[in-house]
């Protein structure tokens, strides 16, 4: 059944009041001062930006530390540059405090703060709420607020807006908001904040024409969409593309074990195809901020329309799936040695989400080590960027009974030779692969860590 689609037309020279004109004007000549709720991965390389363009900008976050760490000019974020940050402090272009009474001062308010899911994998809006409810309390005439956080398509309007309309102040004449979605690749030096075209979808023509601007000073492509939903729902299929893509290949990882065959000389064999075919490579699952998440706010809005997203629940299936498949594939290993998982010695190498990267968030080899532990291996890890791991047993919240802490071992000849199973789950590059295997008795590697090792492979079992 169809039902009319309500139209919006893309209007980007809309007509403004005198208070959207003079929020232009303070933008363009960068008097406008930028406050930035959430100063972490996103919130953090975006305030830096900013400054770098003459905007005074406060950061505005509720982990003490951080602001602390910020007013004294210490950097704790990979992509943001020391020297770039430490030179925004000492200028004064980049304040930082956890007080939202600042607010009145700013004239542009952006939001990155985090949107995980619940223990259920439902979204978790509790921090956007949270500090939507901070900007009502100190809404001004002449703002524009921009939410970056990614989210499902619906939240700017449904969430944010009648929280900030309960003011009595009025979207479009005395407020500005609009949705323009983070795409940061955190580690990707080819791409940046700078040259990554940026997407805006304002609540009303003038606030997309203010958010456009705003943008449009940092950014050098900025693409206007006629609603923050399109922009909402635009970012969450990004990563959903990614997600079911992803699934795709480690599905064909499975197989490939099954039938005997090395998944990855498949995919570097179709791969060569120069085109409709797109590079995505199997693992021990998936990791970070996005991919795992982002896909279940859509399906969990989804819901609401009476529909079933079975791409991106077939896809959280599969990829869910993964580390419990790299542990029984090293426990079939380890049963080829006459060893069993139970009191094995098991050497995880590499705990991060992403190669390169210090980020643990969501990563999928601290679910291998939770249930190699679960399983009675005795697990230890190295990591050239993880000094310190918490793992804690159990599902949910319910079962955390036991929080296991370890600490990254070198990665000596003695430690490679000790353990009764390598199991890699990151390819950092830091890492000696031909050490690794001319040393290791058994090795898994989930990632084709090990693809330039030419010699003693014997013991190098792949996903
Ligand atoms: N990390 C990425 O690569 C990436 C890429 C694109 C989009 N995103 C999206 O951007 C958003 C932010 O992600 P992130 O990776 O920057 O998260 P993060 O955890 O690195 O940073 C969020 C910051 O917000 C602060 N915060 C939380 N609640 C707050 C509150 N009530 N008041 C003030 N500060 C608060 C936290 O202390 C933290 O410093 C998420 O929606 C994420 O999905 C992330």
């Amino acid at each position: 059944m169809a039902v009319a689609l309500k139209e919006r037309t893309l209007n980007t020279a809309a007509e403004l009041n005198g208070t959207a004109s003079t929020l232009k004007a303070k933008i363009l000549d960068k008097t406008a001062k930028v406050a930035v709720i959430g100063a972490g991965y996103v919130g953090l390389p975006l305030a830096v930006e900013k400054t770098k363009v003459g905007f005074s900008v406060v950061a505005i976050d509720q982990n003490e530390a951080r602001v602390e760490k910020l007013n004294r000019g210490e950097n704790y974020i990979f992509d943001v540059k020391d020297e770039e940050l430490a030179h925004a402090v000492k200028t004064g272009k980049l304040t930082a405090t956890g007080d939202f009474s600042v607010l009145p001062e700013t004239n542009v308010i952006i939001i990155c703060v985090p949107t995980p899911l619940t223990v259920n994998r439902e979204p978790d809006l509790r921090y956007i709420i949270n500090v939507t409810e901070q900007i009502a309390k100190h809404l001004q005439v002449g703002q524009l607020v921009c939410l970056e956080s990614t989210t499902y398509p619906g939240t700017t309007e449904e969430v944010i807006l009648p929280r900030l309309s309960q003011t009595g102040l009025k979207v479009g004449e005395d407020f500005f908001l609009a949705f323009s979605p983070e795409r940061v690749d955190p580690g990707n030096a080819r791409y940046t904040t700078k040259n990554t075209n940026k997407l805006v979808g304002g609540v009303t023509p003038a606030c997309l024409d203010v958010a456009t601007t705003f943008y449009s000073q940092t950014i050098l492509k900025v693409i206007p969409v006629s609603s923050p939903s399109v922009a909402e729902m635009a970012k969450v299929f990004e990563n959903t593309y990614r997600a079911v893509n992803i699934a795709l290949v480690n599905e064909m990882a499975l197989l490939c074990d099954r039938m005997g065959l090395d998944v990855w000389e498949v995919l570097d064999a179709a791969f060569t195809k120069p085109f409709g075919i797109q590079p995505f490579y199997p693992g021990p699952g998936v990791g970070g901020h996005c991919i795992p998440v982002d896909p279940f706010y859509l399906a969990w809005k989804a819901r609401e329309y009476d529909f079933s997203t079975r791409f991106i629940e077939v896809a959280g299936e599969v990829n869910l799936r993964m580390p419990y498949f790299v542990v029984e594939k090293a426990g079939r290993l380890l049963g080829m040695h006459r060893k069993s998982l139970r009191g094995a010695k098991v050497l995880v190498l590499g705990v991060t989400y992403k190669k390169d990267l210090p980020d643990v968030r969501e990563s999928p080899a601290i679910k291998v080590i939770q249930l190699l532990l679960m399983e009675g291996a005795e697990v230890s890890y190295h990591d050239p960027y993880v000094p310190e791991l918490s793992v804690t047993l159990g599902y949910g919240n319910y079962n955390n009974s036991k929080t296991v802490k370890l600490t990254s071992q070198p990665l000596t000849e003695e430690t490679l030779r000790n353990a009764d199973n390598v199991v890699i789950t990151t390819d950092h590059s830091l890492v000696d692969y031909q050490k690794v295997v001319d040393n290791a008795q058994l090795i898994l590697d989930t990632r084709n860590a090990t693809r330039n090792v030419q010699e003693n492979r014997e013991n190098v079992w792949k996903l």
